[in-house]
């Protein structure tokens, strides 16, 4: 092995007066006076329509950041041969130059990049400095890094020989074009899915959520410094409807690498079946979706620890990770001390936009996901089977405000306790502190999803009792820890039966699918 050895970013503070916090402010307002005019790239080149969409911070929808230009079928079939076109030479590349590209990358997002890539994250997708730091700069700077020695450590995987006999594995990039769709709430996600196929010799067709394309013009920016060729990563906004009917009707449609909602999920994959004779490969198909991830605490849990894992991992970028806790189990004998230790710290949270640092909370992507969140809060305000402990408020007069909002039901399955909701609203059911193993039963059967979840307990029988029980209910399980946050090359991230194919991003796993091996063999 030669790359160089991957280490985790180190997080930057952005304590008052530090010079990553002045060079963000004043990223921030260099971002805030221009409004960008942001074309498609497809082939190496800028594409204007003139069909414009305006971009604005969810935190302050009257502020205009710029205007992206949308596209149509044509420009989707443009993005497929400019992809086809440039297969040839890069999949014919050595692997080392591929490397070198996203290492460039990785360089230069921790370098003059970082305070970019942060502000547009910020402004486009409402997210403080802190979670844009651990997301837009280090996961992604972690994924270019890690994904290139996972690469090194797949290609090094090789079959036996024998005296007369050299057996060897060729790991060919996939036969056509891989389509990224990509999602709002991580800007590291809507690097790493285009960019981890690419890496291993695939062409792309990418198209991000229109919520995040502020942030994306700016990763594309990236990708080009970094030197990477024309065509291999094609970035068009169309209607997704729209690019899915040329997409999945293409012969060489050759993989999908998703991360979104599960009904898309679901149709796609659909959609792929019923067009399956028309490709000329299987096409892979490769998705993380929903969540409903899940905090359970034992009655020998450390009470002020469940609080912390509850206020952090509900509440961070407003519960719009795909990781976040939504559903919490409380024991009978702790839950008036935890729920007393979370209104504690949440009437700490300032919520606000995101050039005040101090504020913990700022606005949900998009007037839909507001309209959902109040609905579910009026609801729960209007049942006897619920109780609002905290928060409740709701506000869209600058930006879509909803309060961290904690939900206490009687009612194990209380619509709130199953449903996704994507915002800062958690239930909490609270059971009869002898009946832990029931409730085990209860985290297991009460969701389709299978993300995240975290148990939390100082008794190792109840760790391994709950590990077993709940053994498919979670691809990433937390013990005494907050069920966020996972970190590349350290927690790989993904989820089984509704939350996804589970191919763990940032692993060897993940690019195991973006390659089609050739066995061959040669005699002496
Ligand atoms: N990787 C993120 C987390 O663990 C979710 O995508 O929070």
């Amino acid at each position: 092995f030669n790359v160089p050895a991957p280490v985790n970013e180190p997080v930057k503070g952005y304590a008052p007066n530090s010079p990553e916090r002045t060079e963000l402010l004043k990223t921030l307002k260099e971002f805030k006076q221009q409004e960008r005019d942001i074309p498609m790239h497809i082939g190496g080149q800028e594409v204007r329509t003139g069909n414009t969409q305006r971009i604005f911070p969810p935190h302050d929808h009257q502020h205009t950041l710029g205007y992206f230009h949308e596209g149509t079928a044509d420009h989707v079939q443009q993005a497929i041969d400019a992809a086809l076109a440039a297969r040839p030479q890069w999949a014919e590349l050595p692997w080392e130059q591929r490397a070198a590209i996203f290492l460039k990358a990785a360089e230069l997002l921790a370098g003059p990049y970082r305070a970019r890539l942060n502000a547009a994250t910020m402004l486009g997708q409402s997210k403080n400095a802190f979670q844009a730091e651990i997301d837009a700069a280090c996961e992604l700077i972690d994924f270019f890094r890690f994904n290139v020695h996972f690469m090194q450590e797949l290609y090094h995987q090789q079959p036996q020989s024998q005296p007369g006999m050299w057996n060897r594995l060729e790991h060919r990039p996939l036969e056509g074009f891989v389509f990224a769709l990509t999602p709002f709430n991580f800007t590291s996600i809507a690097g790493n899915l285009p960019t981890c196929v690419a890496l291993m010799g695939n062409v792309v067709v990418w198209k991000p959520a229109n919520t995040q394309i502020y942030s994306a013009q700016v990763l594309m920016e990236l990708f080009k410094e970094a030197g990477l060729p024309d065509g291999v990563i094609n970035l068009i906004y169309v209607d997704g409807p729209v690019a899915g009917d040329v997409i999945f009707q293409h012969r060489d449609f050759a993989g999908i690498h998703f991360t979104g909602s599960t009904g898309v999920f679901q149709n796609i994959w659909q959609t792929i079946g019923q067009n399956i004779k028309r490709y000329k490969s299987y096409p892979r198909i490769v998705g993380e979706t929903g969540g409903k991830d899940f905090i359970v605490a034992h009655p020998s849990a450390h009470a002020k620890a469940v609080a912390t894992a509850i206020t952090r991992g509900a509440f961070e970028y407003q519960g719009q990770k795909c990781s976040a806790a939504s559903r919490i189990y409380l024991p009978s004998n702790l839950a008036d001390e935890i729920l007393g230790y979370v209104k504690q710290d949440l009437a700490s949270f300032k919520m606000g936009d995101v050039e005040d640092f101090s504020n913990f909370i700022n606005a949900v992507i998009s007037e839909t996901s507001f309209d959902k969140l109040a609905k579910y809060i009026d609801g729960a305000k209007a049942d006897s089977n619920a109780e609002i402990v905290a928060g409740g408020g709701y506000d869209k007069s600058k930006g879509y405000f909803i309060e961290p909002t904690v939900i206490v039901t009687k009612d194990p399955k209380y619509t709130t306790m199953c449903d996704e909701l994507f915002g800062p609203v958690v239930t909490v059911y609270i059971y009869d502190e002898a009946e832990f193993e029931q409730t085990l039963e209860l985290v297991d059967s009460t969701s389709p999803y299978a993300l995240t979840g975290a148990i939390f307990s100082q008794d190792r029988y109840a760790i391994e009792l709950a590990s077993k029980k709940l053994v498919q209910a979670a691809g990433n399980f937390y013990i005494n820890d907050k069920p966020t946050g996972a970190v590349v090359g350290q927690q790989p991230f993904g989820g089984a039966r509704a939350s996804g194919t589970n191919d763990k991003a940032g692993s060897l796993l993940n690019l195991l699918r973006w390659v089609s091996p050739r066995a061959i063999k040669e005699t002496f």
